[in-house]
């Protein structure tokens, strides 16, 4: 139970693979937030770019996004990395970032009332979507542990790939996501630095658990 705030909005950014996605799930389980991942919705619309080339227009995109709910983003193909290596593509298109904006905010400042407020992790989130978050976070690992934990996950999805595949994609998907003009990855000066390299999924909870309790318990 929370005591002083009501509505509390957790931002986290983060590059590809770094665990902020397991981090946040388990801060919104614990907290009772709304969870969004906006890597999932720039995955969907790779997706729908990958399979639908022909109808991929501005017209036919602003139609699917009308229907994007959470639901829609759990497709277990989403996950692949030629989806993701594509989603990283897409996200440098200032027209779809435009199409994809309210959607966030509308997850991360209207949540539901069963809600005790929204967590949402991507590239831009700590300065773009919500840039007065109660929380921001800014969670990485080094380049070599985030290509293994990648390389893990997309085992267990029978994907066919290698480690040094998954580290070269790992690669250039860093330097696509820092380095773009439009909402490129970045360390905010007020979000809080969380290095997961040598932490466990619940260490890296419990830091974070800490300093969340501390703000909205004293
Ligand atoms: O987080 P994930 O790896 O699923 O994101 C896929 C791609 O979507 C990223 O490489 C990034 O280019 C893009 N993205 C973004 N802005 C966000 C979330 C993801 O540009 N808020």
């Amino acid at each position: 139970m929370m005591t002083k705030k009501k509505f509390i909005k957790v931002a986290i950014d983060s590059p590809a693979a770094a665990g902020a996605g397991t981090l946040a799930k388990n801060i919104s389980k614990h907290y009772k937030l709304l969870y969004l991942d906006t890597g999932k919705i720039y995955r969907m619309i790779a997706l729908i770019k990958i399979n639908q080339k022909k109808n991929f227009n501005k017209k036919f995109l602003e139609k699917k996004i009308k229907n994007l709910n959470l639901k829609s983003l759990q497709n277990k193909k989403l996950l692949t990395d030629e989806v993701g290596a594509e989603a990283s593509l897409i996200a440098k298109d200032r027209n779809i970032r435009k199409l994809v904006h309210s959607f966030q905010i509308n997850c991360a400042y209207r949540a539901p009332k069963r809600f005790n407020g929204s967590c949402l992790d991507g590239r831009d989130i700590t300065y773009k979507i919500i840039p007065d978050a109660d929380f921001k976070f800014f969670v990485t690992a080094s380049l070599k542990v985030r290509a293994k934990r990648r390389f893990n996950e997309l085992k267990k999805l029978k994907n066919n790939i290698s480690y040094s595949e998954v580290l070269k994609s790992i690669k250039k998907r860093d330097k696509s996501d820092y380095n773009r003009r439009i909402s490129p990855l970045k360390k905010t000066e007020d979000s809080i630095l969380i290095n997961t390299s040598n932490l466990s999924k619940r260490s890296c909870f419990l830091k974070i658990k800490k300093i969340i309790d501390k703000k909205i318990y004293n």
